[in-house]
This record gives structure tokens, C-alpha cells and sequence, in this order.
């Protein structure tokens, strides 16, 4: 028997989008046209983030993480269900959300600065406006370049600022992105595999800067990451995303669930990664969201949440 699926105006979540939740994913499903039907991606997820958090989402290669992403940064939209962000629906991307991807985000024609300033300098710039408040423009110019060199001081980038994106390393390319998305103030960040492309040590060194902006801007972090013992580290609060779960006899699994949803011990220094804890844990996700053998029943990860 295939599990039910719920109609859209079926049972309303009471306090879905209530204003005081900073995300509020709820009962959302996706599904993609495949092979003359429909593949299903996700399966009934809810997810509520009350204040800011630092959330990091792991799954088997294809079980749903980045479209669970974009459905928050509201690039697409769900089959059923809503995500809130701060209270609103999210319809479209808008500026209270930003992301950053694996690679690719910077403009090459512009520096290094004038990327980081670059949605400041969008927000409400049409050439009229330029043409006929000259003064005060120059003004707001400088004011964002500004707050720019700020923003690279944070990620360490501020020598770097008149140099073009080519001439920075792979990790240092990655540090503007961030920068870029910071400055728009976003109230969730959403990050898809940002350090997937970089070595070990950049990458340790990114984990660290991104650990500090959370702590500095207090904004929702949403990070997307293959790499288990990235997503404990510099997370505080862990979701494992993954079609390997077990319903009651005879139902079918389609799609993926939440299968973990845990709060990560603290890890202030890179060495903690050796701590036995922490170990423990990357042992027990990779078992509970990763191995096909083990199939957690949805009634016992229900009962916990
Ligand atoms: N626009 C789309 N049209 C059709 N199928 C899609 C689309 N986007 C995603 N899919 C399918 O949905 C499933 C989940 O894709 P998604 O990219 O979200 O997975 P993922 O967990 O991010 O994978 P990875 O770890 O490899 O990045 C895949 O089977 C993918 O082929
Ligand atoms: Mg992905």
C-alpha cells in the first residue's frame, strides 16, 4: 500500500508562519516530472527554526538536500505544503535570503570590493534616480564601500580589496561570496556545499570564519555539506535527510524524511573533531542516514520531535 499523501488544504498547521519562528518548513513534499510520472523528492518534511540557528543538512548523494534549499531561498516552490520565513510566505528569492554556492557567485568583471557592494548598491539604483540626486548617490557610494572593507575585514580579505576575482585562491574567492551574502543582512544564509571544492586546510580555515560570522551576525545558517564530520563541527544543530526509513508493513517509502534531528555538542577548536563524542556521533549519523540495512521506523523519529 502506497502511503497517503495529504491533499494541499488538508489539515493547516496551527502555528505555521507564526512571526516569531525564523523558518518554518511545513508538511512540505516535492516531486519532479520523470519517465512519463512523477519522481518524489521530499517527503512531508517540517522543520521549525525559532531563533537563529546554525543548521546543517546531510543525505546520500540525490535525497533531496539542495531542493530542500531552494525551496527556503524560494527559487522554486513546493508541491505541498509552505515554507515561512519570518513569518512571511516564501514565494520568490528575496533579499532576506542568501545563499552561497559551491563556486561561481563572483562577477569577474567586477573587484573584489565592488562584488562585496554590489547588492547594496543594486538596492534602488536606477539610472534616473543616479542622474538626479548626483550628490547624495556619491554619498551612499561611499557609505557602502564602507561598509564593504568592513565586511572583508570579518573575512579576513581587506588587503585583497582592488584585486579581481582570478587572482584570489579557490578558499579566498569563497571568503567574498560570503562577505557578499552578509552584507545584504539576510536573516537565513543558505549555503550549498560552499567548501565542497576547496582542500582540507582552506576548508578547516572557511569552517572557522563561518563559525564566527554566525556568532557575530546572528542569522540562520543553512548549510548543505557531503562532509559529516564538517556538518558536526560547525553546525549547532544537525538534520540527517534520507529515504533509508521504514513505515508500518506493507507501506511504501517514497521520497526522503528527516531521519535525525539533533543539536550538536559543542566544538570551539578544530581538535575537538578528535573527541570521542564527536566521533560517536558521525558513527551514529552515518548509520542512521546512510546505511540502507538500518531502517528507522517514522513513528519513533516522530515521537522524539
Ligand atoms: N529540476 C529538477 N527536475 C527533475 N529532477 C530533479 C530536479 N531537481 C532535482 N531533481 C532530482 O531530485 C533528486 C534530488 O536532487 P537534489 O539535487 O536535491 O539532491 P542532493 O541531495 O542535493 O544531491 P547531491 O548530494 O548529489 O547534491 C535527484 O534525484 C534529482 O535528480
Ligand atoms: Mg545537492
Amino acid at each position: 500500500m502506497a502511503e497517503r499523501e495529504p491533499e494541499r488544504d488538508e489539515a493547516p498547521d496551527q502555528t505555521s508562519g507564526a512571526p516569531e519562528l525564523n523558518l518554518d518548513v511545513s508538511r512540505v513534499w516535492q516531486r519532479y516530472p520523470s519517465k512519463g510520472g512523477h519522481q518524489v523528492v521530499l517527503n512531508d518534511i517540517s522543520l521549525k527554526v525559532p531563533e537563529p540557528q546554525f543548521l546543517t543538512v546531510v543525505g546520500p548523494s540525490g535525497c533531496g538536500k539542495s531542493t530542500l534549499l531552494r525551496l527556503i531561498l524560494g527559487s522554486e516552490s513546493p508541491w505541498k505544503g509552505t515554507v515561512h520565513a519570518a513569518g512571511q510566505e516564501v514565494v520568490h528569492p528575496d533579499r532576506n535570503r542568501g545563499i552561497v554556492f559551491q563556486r561561481y557567485s563572483l562577477f569577474p568583471h567586477l573587484t573584489v570590493l565592488e562584488n562585496v557592494m554590489f547588492g547594496l548598491e543594486l538596492d534602488g539604483s536606477w539610472l534616473l534616480q543616479k542622474w538626479l540626486t548626483w550628490p547624495w548617490y556619491k554619498q551612499r557610494h561611499k557609505q557602502h564601500q564602507e561598509q564593504a572593507m568592513e565586511y572583508l575585514k570579518t573575512v579576513k580579505l581587506d588587503q585583497h580589496a582592488s584585486k579581481y576575482p582570478h587572482q584570489l585562491s579557490g578558499g579566498m574567492q569563497q571568503r567574498v561570496a560570503i562577505a557578499q551574502a552578509m552584507i545584504m543582512k539576510p536573516t537565513i544564509l543558505l549555503m550549498d556545499e560552499p567548501f565542497g571544492a576547496l582542500d582540507p586546510g582552506t576548508r578547516e580555515d572557511l569552517q572557522l570564519t563561518i563559525i564566527e560570522t554566525f556568532e557575530e551576525q546572528k542569522a540562520t545558517i543553512f548549510f548543505v555539506t557531503h562532509d559529516l564530520e564538517e556538518a558536526v563541527f560547525v553546525g549547532t544543530r544537525l538534520l540527517v535527510l534520507s529515504s533509508f526509513y521504514s513505515l508500518d508493513d506493507g507501506e511504501e517509502a517514497i521520497g526522503s524524511k528527516l531521519v535525525m534531528d539533533i543539536p550538536t555538542p559543542k566544538t570551539p577548536t578544530t581538535s575537538d573533531k578528535k573527541r570521542g563524542d564527536f566521533r560517536e556521533l558521525i558513527q551514529e549519523v552515518r548509520r542512521q542516514g546512510f546505511d540502507p540495512e538500518y531502517r528507522q521506523h517514522v513513528r519513533e523519529f516522530d515521537l522524539r520531535h
